[in-house]
């Protein structure tokens, strides 16, 4: 039979199933200022990763590949996986469980639009700009908790970079070239809309971690044109076969 160009990126997700957060959850908490910014910007990360990505599953299946059905299925295991250990840092720094936040809701609204393909460019938007969040918010407070689960956050979410962009890279080769620059230039703003929307959001986290939200916005930027690059090349649809190290 032949095999399935994600049984790579199966295994990958696979390999890292079912893995506990390696964090010294009994350290001390030192309640400093910055305690409550901190809290309430964990708490709206908190809901983004949280949900069961039911309508990413369903268009997956569509496609017809169970290899990427079942590695999705994992991602969002590992997405929930991450809302729980936000919940734990929520806990930590005294923060309440939201409901709902407008943030959420227009990304939730943005998805439910389009097919398998917007689906993954507002879910990479997502990723780019957490690459450079769980980066900076451990600068924002000195704490062991808040430090191991950013880390390891961080290192989940750099696979999921790569596996979507890979599955774009994929799609996008299929398409027409006009078509394909026209996506990623869509694509790529609003990347860029969106990072400012979320460095204002969080701007109390950021000043703590003296980080500007120009900065923000120009390292999500950099990080998004680099993407953009990789998935419109013309050996994109190869990188299905080079799932990173587990
Ligand atoms: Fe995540
Ligand atoms: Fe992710």
């Amino acid at each position: 039979m032949h095999e399935s160009a994600y049984a790579r990126w199966l295994a990958f997700f696979d390999g890292r199933s079912g893995r506990e957060l390696d964090a010294p959850l009994h350290a001390p908490f030192t309640d400093r200022p910055g305690r409550h910014a901190v809290a309430r910007s964990v708490e709206r990360f908190e809901l983004g990763e949280s949900g069961d990505g039911a309508n990413l599953k369903r268009l997956a299946a569509e496609m017809g590949d169970p290899a990427y059905t079942r590695a999705i299925e994992l991602f969002v295991a590992e997405e929930i996986q991450h809302a729980e250990w936000l919940g734990t840092l929520r806990r930590r720094f005294g923060g309440e469980r939201l409901e709902s936040h407008w943030s959420d809701s227009a990304f939730v609204a943005l998805r439910q639009f389009g097919g398998l393909r917007r689906e993954i460019c507002v879910l990479l938007t997502a990723e780019v700009i957490a690459l450079t969040y769980y980066r900076v918010l451990p600068l924002a407070y000195e704490d062991p908790v808040l430090d191991a689960a950013c880390a390891r956050i961080l290192r989940d979410e750099r696979g999921h970079v790569a596996f979507h962009r890979a599955m774009l890279g994929r799609e996008f080769a299929t398409m027409p070239g006009p078509a394909r620059t026209a996506s990623v230039l869509a694509w790529r703003a609003f990347v860029t809309a969106t990072a400012k929307v979320v460095a204002y959001d969080h701007r109390e986290v950021l000043a703590l971690a003296g980080v500007t939200r120009a900065e923000f916005e120009h390292e999500v930027r950099d990080r998004t044109q680099r993407l953009a690059h990789a998935v419109r090349s013309p050996g994109a649809a190869a990188d299905l076969a080079h799932a990173p190290a587990i």
